[in-house]
């Protein structure tokens, strides 16, 4: 899988407008964690895979003088994130890839990430490179909604038409610790907003049905906490 195909599906997630609903898609999960993070005021985190730049922007309004970098290989996603930029935010956007961050040793106090890890192209050198450019003593949360122990999840590399990483629970554990994270740990969260009710069910490309749409729902976000070392 080379990063140019990736920028090239997520340009036209832009144009065809999906780009723009994942805000809503993501937002329940997001509302859930960004509180957990503990952000204070001065830190600096680095969203992987910013797309639009939502989260990126809540996470530079978490406390004040905090600021917030979205990193993005798709250049259409992060000239949308530009344009939806709100400019009392501390956020800014930048074009690079997981797995060569563009940004010295040490620079952050956070990294988060939410459904963009699985698609790296070199995992080990995406969790090496999160581990470089944080802070010791610094935390990394990443959020995913493509792993094994959702099982409806194994078919969205077709759909999509990109290679993505489906890995178990306690793999994702293995990855972040081979990396040099000292704790490592993961837990699943329910978006609060359940999975809906039948009669407004709309089938789409990640869910035909309303029973498989219950059980995604039931299987919920991975969220890995990972801390590297003081
Ligand atoms: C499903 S979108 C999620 C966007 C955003 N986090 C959200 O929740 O709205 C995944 C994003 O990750 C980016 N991405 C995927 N693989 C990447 C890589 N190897 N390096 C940098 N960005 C990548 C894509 O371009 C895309 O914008």
């Amino acid at each position: 899988m080379s990063h140019d195909r990736i920028s090239a599906t997520f340009d036209e997630w832009v144009r065809d407008g999906r780009a723009e609903k994942l805000e809503e898609h993501h937002a329940d999960i997001v509302s859930q964690v960004l509180p957990k993070l503990g952000i204070r005021p001065g830190m600096q985190t680095l969203d992987l895979g910013c797309g639009t730049g939502w989260a990126t922007r809540l996470l530079a309004a978490a406390a004040p003088g905090a600021g917030a970098i979205g990193i993005d290989v798709s250049a259409e996603m992060l000239a949308r994130a530009e344009e939806l930029h709100d400019l009392t935010s501390r956020a800014r956007y930048e074009r690079c890839t997981f797995e060569e961050l563009d940004f010295p040793d040490g620079k952050f106090d956070r990294v988060f990430s939410m459904e963009a890890l699985y698609y790296a192209v070199d995992l080990p050198r995406a969790t090496a490179e999160i581990h470089r450019v944080l802070k010791p003593g610094g935390e990394a949360h990443i959020l995913i909604n493509r792993y094994r122990e959702s099982p409806h999840s194994a078919s969205w590399d077709d759909m999509v038409g990109l290679e993505m990483a489906f890995l178990g629970q306690d793999e994702w554990i293995a990855l972040f610790s081979e990396a040099g994270f000292v704790q490592v740990d993961a837990e699943r969260i329910q978006d609060s907003r359940g999975p809906g009710e039948e009669s407004e069910f709309t089938p789409d490309a990640h869910c035909s049905d309303y029973t498989t749409a219950r059980e995604l729902h039931a299987a919920g976000t991975l969220w890995l906490r990972a801390i590297k070392g003081a």
